[in-house]
C-alpha cells in the first residue's frame, strides 16, 4: 500500500497545476500517470491560449469582459457565466505566471507576449509559442512540479476509484513497469485524465484520451455533464486527423474548395475561416456533401501558400512537419487537405468552480470535467487556459478539504476489498475462453461514433447507433484478455479502458438524441433551431450497469449575458 494525502490522476497540464498549487499548500501530493507527464495530450495543444492582454496592435481596448462575452457566445449560451467570469479574469495573471515560469511565449517586437487572432474572438488576444504552445506550457509546469519536489508514479495505469461509505479514499493502479496492482489510500483524488476523443475513430487526440477517468467517477455514481457536446476541429489532416492548428488560420490561411472558392464567405460573411469551430466545422461538411469537396470527395483545402515560406517557418513550423511527414504535402507548396475532425470533449465529470464533484473527497479538472465553461461549443485557445485555472482552483479546494478533515475524518486502511475486486476481474478476464476480442469491439464503437454522432445528426441515423452501442456494451461483458497481469500488459489496460470508453461513448448517445434541438457542435437536421424554452439546461447522465445512462437535467448559471442570436 502506497499512501499520500492527495493523489492526482493524470500529469497533463490540469493534474500538473493542481499538484503544484496542493504542494505549496504543504499537502503531501502524488501524481499517478499512464505516461511521463511530459507525454501527455496536453502537449499537442498547437495554436495558443487566451488572455486579454491587450499586447496586439488591434487589442489595445480588449478586456476580460471581452473575452467573458466571445466565450458565452461561443458556448451557444450553455456556459456557466459565474465560472467563463471567473476563468477570463484568471487568464491574465495565469499567463504572466507561466511567463515567470519561462515559458518561451512567442514575442512582439517590442519583447511583449506576442497574440494572434483566433475563431470566435472580437479581438487577437490567443497568446502564443509558434504552433507549439501546449508543448511549451507543459513542459515548463513539469519543471515546475519537478522543482517542488512533487512525488511521480510514472507508467502507472489508475483502474478504479476507492470508495468508502461514500466518500473517495484512494485508487488503484497498474504498475506497468513492474507488473502488478498496487492501493493508493488517500484522503482526496483529483481526476485531470483528459479527454474522451478516442471514443471516435477520427480524433486529434492521443490514444491515451479514452475518457476512461471520466468513466471511473461514471461508474462510482457521479454524474457525467453534457456529453453530446463534442467538438469537432474543421482542421484534421485528411489521412490522419492530425491537428492542423486554428493557428494557420488565425495567420490568414484560408480553406477553399473544389471551385477554388473560400467558401466561409458564404456561412461567416465578417469573421470568415475565423469563424467559431463548430459553424466551421458544418461549413466544411455542408461543401463535402454537396460535392464540392476536392475533386468530389470528402475532404477540402486550407491553403497557406499567400502566407510565404518565412511566416509559415517562424509561426507554423510544427504543422508544416506535420504536413509533410503524415500527409506528404509542403504546405510551403500546396494546399494542405483537411477534414472536420473530432477533437475535444465539452461535457465531463460535473464539478463546480473548484473542483468539487459531488462525492466527498472526488475532484476533477481540465478536459475531463465540465465546469462549464465551453457549454456547447469551445473556443479555441480556452482550453489550455482551463486547465491552469481550473486545475489550480481544484489543488487548492482539495488542499483546503484535506486540511479540514480531522484525525476522525481521516482514512481508516480502506481500499483492500477494491484491490482484491480488481484483481479478481482481472483474473476472470483472464480465464474467460472464446470471449469477444476487445479490439475488435473497441474498433466497431470508435466507428459507429464517427458515423452515427459527428458533425451533424439526425434522429433515425442516432437511434441506429444507439441500438449498436447497447449492442456493444452487451459484448464488453464477454470479453477475453489473452494473458493476466505481467509487465507493461497493454491488453489488459485497453480492456479496461474499453469498459469505460463504451459508457462515455452511450452517455454521448443518448443524451444527443435526447436532445432535440440544435445548439453549438450539436447540430440536428431534423431540429436545427436552438431551442432556449426546452433546452437551455445541462444534461446530467446517471450511470446505469444494465444499459444507457439515465438522463437529468441540471440549469445553467445565466448572468452578465443574455442569450443572443449568434452571427459572424
Ligand atoms: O487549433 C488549435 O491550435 C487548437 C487549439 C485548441 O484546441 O484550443
Amino acid at each position: 500500500m502506497i499512501y499520500h494525502e492527495l493523489v492526482i490522476v493524470g500529469g497533463g497540464l490540469a493534474g500538473l497545476r493542481a499538484a503544484i498549487e496542493a504542494k505549496k499548500q504543504g499537502i503531501d501530493v502524488a501524481i499517478v500517470s499512464q505516461v511521463w507527464p511530459g507525454r501527455s495530450h496536453s502537449g499537442a495543444a498547437q495554436g495558443g491560449v487566451n488572455a486579454a492582454l491587450a499586447n496586439h496592435p488591434e487589442s489595445a481596448d480588449d478586456t476580460w469582459e471581452k473575452h467573458a462575452f466571445d466565450t458565452v457566445k461561443g458556448s451557444d449560451y450553455l456556459a456557466d457565466q459565474d465560472a467563463v467570469v471567473q476563468m477570463t479574469k484568471d487568464a491574465i495573471p495565469v499567463i504572466y505566471e507561466l511567463d515567470h515560469a519561462g515559458c518561451p511565449f512567442s514575442r512582439f517586437d517590442d519583447g511583449r507576449i506576442a497574440q494572434r487572432p483566433f475563431g470566435g474572438a472580437g479581438y487577437p488576444r490567443t497568446c502564443y509559442g509558434a504552433d507549439k504552445t501546449g508543448h511549451y506550457m507543459l513542459h515548463t509546469m513539469v519543471e515546475q512540479a519537478i522543482e517542488a519536489r512533487v512525488p511521480m508514479y510514472v507508467e502507472w495505469f489508475v483502474a478504479r476509484l476507492v470508495v468508502d461509505d461514500g466518500v473517495c479514499r484512494g485508487v488503484v493502479a497498474y504498475d506497468m513497469v513492474r507488473g502488478g496492482f498496487e492501493l493508493f489510500q488517500a484522503e482526496a483524488v483529483v481526476i485531470a485524465t483528459g479527454g474522451a476523443g478516442r471514443v471516435y475513430s477520427n480524433s486529434t487526440n492521443a490514444i491515451i484520451s479514452t475518457g476512461y477517468g471520466m468513466a471511473m467517477a461514471y461508474h462510482a455514481g457521479v454524474a457525467l455533464k453534457d456529453l453530446e457536446f463534442v467538438q469537432f476541429h474543421p482542421t484534421g489532416l485528411l489521412t490522419t486527423n492530425i491537428l492542423m492548428t486554428e493557428g494557420a488560420r488565425g495567420e490568414g490561411g484560408y480553406l477553399v474548395n473544389d471551385l477554388g472558392e473560400r467558401f466561409m464567405e458564404k456561412y461567416a460573411p465578417t469573421a470568415m475561416e475565423l469563424a467559431p469551430r463548430d459553424i466551421t466545422s458544418r461549413s466544411i461538411q455542408t461543401e463535402i456533401n454537396e460535392g464540392r469537396g476536392i475533386g468530389g470527395k470528402g475532404y477540402v483545402h486550407l491553403d497557406l501558400r499567400h502566407l510565404g515560406a518565412q511566416k509559415i517557418l517562424e509561426k507554423l513550423p510544427g504543422i508544416r512537419d506535420l504536413a509533410i511527414h503524415f500527409e506528404g504535402v509542403d504546405p510551403i507548396e500546396e494546399p494542405i487537405p483537411i477534414v472536420p475532425s473530432q477533437h475535444y470533449s465539452m461535457g465531463g465529470i460535473d464539478t463546480d468552480m473548484d473542483g468539487r464533484t459531488t462525492m466527498p473527497g472526488l475532484y476533477a479538472a481540465g478536459e475531463c470535467a465540465c465546469v462549464s465553461v465551453h457549454g456547447a461549443n469551445r473556443l479555441g485557445g480556452n482550453s489550455l487556459l482551463e486547465t491552469v485555472v481550473f486545475g489550480r482552483r481544484a489543488g487548492a479546494a482539495a488542499a483546503q478539504y484535506i486540511d479540514g478533515l480531522d484525525e476522525f475524518g481521516r482514512s481508516a486502511a480502506v481500499g483492500e476489498e477494491a484491490l482484491a475486486d480488481v484483481r479478481d476481474r482481472v483474473r476472470s478476464l483472464a480465464n474467460r475462453e472464446g470471449g469477444e476480442d476487445p479490439y475488435a469491439i473497441r474498433a466497431a464503437m470508435a466507428s459507429t461514433m464517427k458515423e452515427h454522432f459527428g458533425v451533424f445528426r439526425e434522429a433515425s441515423v442516432m437511434q441506429a447507433g444507439l441500438e449498436t452501442m447497447m449492442d456493444l456494451k452487451a459484448r464488453v461483458t464477454n470479453v477475453e484478455l489473452r494473458h493476466a497481469g505481467g509487465v507493461f500488459n497493454l491488453d489488459m489496460i485497453r480492456t479496461f479502458e474499453l469498459e469505460g470508453m463504451v459508457d462515455v461513448a452511450l452517455g454521448i448517445a443518448a443524451g444527443a438524441l435526447a436532445r432535440t434541438e440544435s445548439r453549438g457542435s450539436h447540430a440536428r437536421t431534423d431540429f436545427p433551431e436552438r431551442d432556449d424554452a426546452n433546452w437551455l439546461e445541462h444534461t446530467l447522465a446517471l450511470y446505469e450497469p444494465d444499459g444507457g445512462p439515465r438522463l437529468e437535467a441540471k440549469a445553467v448559471g445565466l448572468g452578465m449575458f443574455e442569450p443572443q442570436e449568434r452571427k459572424y
